[in-house]
């Protein structure tokens, strides 16, 4: 099976009867709600927050109930995908666009169980490049201040085909490649901060507190953090 799907379908079995969860982005979550869906199918009763249109579409397709964050004051368990997954749990995110209403979720969450395949595993954070999300008003000036940091060696403004990507809160990302593997995800995070037009960043740090990570060769091993 392959390893996103073996993770996915996995953390299934951590949704109980009756409990509202946060329902991450991406392939490996993909796989997650199509097992829910299953399970929904049999009688399990759930309801879910989805992080982007593209989750709360699918899970809709599927008759998944969904809600809005509004209306919940705090989440028992999130679940979803990351892009980097450090040995301390800290995390890069947005590869899909979605790091935002991510966040957003993840802090208003008691859990945050990590889906992903073997491959997200990495010794230091920094090889994918962080998604950053900028307001479009000035985002040249936002860029152009990340490269004269010279945090960074590459920044792109992120592109879907032909047209510059938005996200679903109407944002651009900037995809910035750091110069070596980060050793303090802390200090970046809080360097970043303090630029104007930036909205979030893909760092998600001491959020996670378990990673469910799929192999090829079909095992499962939990990391707890
Ligand atoms: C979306 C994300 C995803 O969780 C991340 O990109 C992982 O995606 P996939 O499961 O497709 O590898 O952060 O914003």
């Amino acid at each position: 099976m392959d390893p996103k799907e073996s993770a996915g379908r996995a953390a299934a079995a951590r949704v109980e009867p009756g409990m509202t969860l946060g329902l991450g982005t991406g392939s490996t979550v993909r796989w997650l709600i199509e097992e829910l869906a299953t399970r929904h199918s049999q009688g399990l009763s759930f309801t879910v927050v989805p992080t982007s249109r593209q989750t709360a579409e699918l899970a809709a397709e599927y008759n998944i109930p969904l809600t809005d964050i509004n209306t919940i004051e705090k989440l028992p368990l999130t679940i979803d995908g990351a892009d980097e997954i450090d040995p301390s749990g800290h995390l890069i995110k947005g590869g899909g666009g979605a790091l935002l209403r991510e966040k957003i979720v993840a802090a208003a969450s008691d859990y945050l169980l990590i889906i992903a395949d073997e491959k997200k595993l990495v010794p230091a954070l920094g090889q994918f490049p962080l998604p950053i999300e900028v307001i479009p008003f000035g985002h040249r000036q936002v860029q152009d201040q990340l490269l004269w940091s010279g945090l960074f060696a590459q920044v792109v403004l992120r592109q879907a085909g032909e047209r510059t990507f938005i996200t679903d809160q109407g944002h651009y990302i900037l995809d910035c490649k750091v110069q070596r593997p980060l050793s303090n995800p802390y200090q970046l995070e809080n360097q970043l901060r303090s630029i104007t037009g930036i909205v979030e960043t893909g760092l998600f740090i001491e959020m996670a507190d378990e990673a469910l990570i799929g192999y090829t060769d079909g095992r499962i091993e939990h990391i707890f953090f």
